[in-house]
């Protein structure tokens, strides 16, 4: 996230953001080339880890969206087969990712955005990320104990910015 000050200067904050590679990128063996692209830009991973997700979590996660006639097919879409769990951390990270991602329909989505590059169908569209910071939040919470999550710093971050 960021915001103008009256002197109209950016100020970027540090944000952390969920991200799951979902099941169709896992059984695809595309789980090193998404996590490559995070890496490269400079987001940090501060926890990881392989979930077979139940369906309680899947509604609970993607509980926004119940009632609307995707919602169980991504309901059972989620939990098919495991999925890589993550949180992700750097200077406006959730927008960051969102963007990287690209559109959730990856046959709209521009090519150079993980969806637009690796994916076909929006019902198979390769990786989720948190849509602001309360969301951020609450799938943090939802999905990671604070004892799986990292606190350091890693060596290339006084070269990220200014
Ligand atoms: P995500 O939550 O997975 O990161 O995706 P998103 O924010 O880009 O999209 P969202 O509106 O939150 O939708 C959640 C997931 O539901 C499936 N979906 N299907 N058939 C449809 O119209 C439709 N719309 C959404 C997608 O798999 C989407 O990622
Ligand atoms: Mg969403």
């Amino acid at each position: 996230m960021s915001y103008l000050t009256s002197k109209m200067v950016t100020i970027m904050v540090k944000e952390r953001t969920f991200v799951m590679i979902k099941p169709d990128a896992v059984q695809r063996g595309l789980v090193g080339k998404v996590i490559q692209r995070f890496e490269d830009k400079g987001i940090k991973i501060v926890a990881i880890k392989m979930v077979s997700v139940k369906r309680e979590l899947a509604e609970q996660h993607y509980g926004i969206h119940k009632g609307k006639p995707f919602f169980e097919p991504t309901v059972n879409y989620i939990t098919s087969s495991p999925v890589v769990a993550m949180v992700l951390e750097g200077i406006g990270a959730i927008e960051m990712v969102r963007n990287m991602m690209g559109k959730t329909d990856p046959q709209k989505a521009d090519m150079g955005t993980i969806r637009g590059d690796f994916g076909q169908s929006i019902g198979r569209n390769i990786v989720h990320g948190s849509d602001g910071p309360d969301t951020a939040k609450f799938e943090i919470n939802l999905w990671f104990k604070p004892e799986e999550i990292s606190n350091f710093t890693r060596i290339d971050e006084e070269w990220l910015t200014e």
